[in-house]
C-alpha cells in the first residue's frame, strides 16, 4: 500500500501512509488509539476505499479490493473481536473459512458451502487439521456462544487459516487474551510465517516486538516512523507520541511492559 489517504467526512483518518508487507515476514502496525490502525487494516481488506493511493498485491495494482474476493486472491482476516457464525458449529465455521469463494455475509456463507460429497469431506478434513493447529478440535461439533473468548478467537484464527493464505491480516489478536495465551499466539504467528506473511495491528507491545521482523508506527493518521523492532523502540518520536497518549502515568511504559494497554482493548 503506497501514499494511503483516506477521509471521512471532513477528518483525515490517514495522510500519505506507505505500508509493505514483504513475503515470509510479519508486519506490525502499531500506534495511540485513534492513530487510524483499524482504518489502514480496512484498507488492506477492502472494507474502507481509500481516498487516494494505491494497493499493489502480488505485483498487480487492485483497483478495486473486494472483501469477498479476499480468499480468492489469497488474503484472509480476523477482526477486532471474533465474528463467528453463531447458528454454525466451530467445524462449519472453520470449512466456511476453507472456501475458495467465501463471502463476508452469513447467506453468501451458507450458499458457499460445498455441495459434492467429496468435496465436503475434503473441507471438513482441511478444517479438522487447522482446529488441531490451533488446539481446539476438541470443540469442533460445539457452538461458539458456548465456547470461552479465547477459544472463540483460536476458531476465528483457525478459519482465516484454513484457506492457506498468502497473507494473514490480524486485527488485535491479542485483545482479551491471558499472559500465556499471548504467548501461544506469539509462537503460533511465528511458526505460520513460513507458509505466510502476516499484518499485524496490535497495541501488546511485547508480542508486536517479539514477533515482528518490520514495524510502521502511526500517530494520528499520519506514519511517524518504521523499521525494525529495535529501531522504532529507539526512535524518540515512538515514545513521544505514546507520552502524548497517555491518560494515566503508567501508559508510557507501554513501550516496554507486557502488560500495557492491555484494559482499553
Ligand atoms: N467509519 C468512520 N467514520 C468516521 N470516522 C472514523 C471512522 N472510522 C474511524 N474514524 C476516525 O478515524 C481515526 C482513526 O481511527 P481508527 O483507524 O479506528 O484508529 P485505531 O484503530 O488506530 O484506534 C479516528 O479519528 C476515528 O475517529
Ligand atoms: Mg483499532
Amino acid at each position: 500500500m503506497t501514499g494511503i489517504n483516506v477521509a471521512f467526512g471532513g477528518v483525515l483518518a490517514l495522510t500519505d501512509v506507505s505500508v509493505t508487507v514483504e513475503p515470509g515476514q510479519v508486519h506490525g502496525l502499531i500506534g495511540p488509539n485513534g492513530a487510524g490502525k483499524t482504518t489502514l487494516f480496512n484498507v488492506a481488506c477492502g472494507l474502507v476505499r481509500p481516498t487516494s493511493g494505491r494497493i499493489v498485491w502480488r505485483g498487480e495494482e487492485m483497483r478495486r479490493l473486494q472483501p469477498s474476493k479476499l480468499t480468492s486472491l489469497g488474503i484472509a482476516r480476523t477482526l477486532q473481536g471474533v465474528g463467528l457464525f453463531p447458528g454454525m458449529t466451530v467445524l462449519e465455521n472453520v470449512m466456511v473459512g476453507a472456501h475458495r469463494h467465501a463471502r463476508a455475509g452469513f447467506f453468501s456463507a451458507l450458499v458457499a458451502l460445498p455441495t459434492s460429497d467429496k468435496d465436503e469431506r475434503l473441507l471438513r478434513e482441511r478444517a479438522m487439521r487447522a482446529l488441531t493447529e490451533l488446539n481446539a478440535e476438541r470443540y469442533a461439533g460445539r457452538y461458539p456462544g458456548s465456547l470461552p473468548y479465547p477459544v472463540q478467537k483460536r476458531v476465528a484464527l483457525a478459519r482465516a487459516l484454513v484457506s492457506e493464505p498468502e497473507l494473514l491480516l490480524l486485527d488485535e489478536p491479542a485483545s482479551g487474551l491471558s499472559e500465556d495465551e499471548m504467548n501461544e499466539l506469539g509462537e503460533l504467528i511465528r511458526s505460520v510465517v513460513g507458509r505466510m506473511s502476516v499484518l499485524l495491528v496490535e497495541h501488546h507491545m511485547d508480542l508486536v516486538m517479539r514477533v515482528c521482523d518490520r514495524i510502521t508506527v502511526l500517530d494520528s493518521g499520519k506514519q511517524i516512523a518504521a523499521g525494525t523492532p529495535a529501531e522504532v523502540q529507539a526512535d524518540p518520536a515512538v515514545t513521544e507520541a505514546y507520552l502524548g497518549d497517555a491518560v494515566e502515568p503508567g501508559d508510557a511504559d507501554e513501550l516496554t511492559h507486557a502488560d500495557g494497554g492491555r484494559n482499553h482493548a
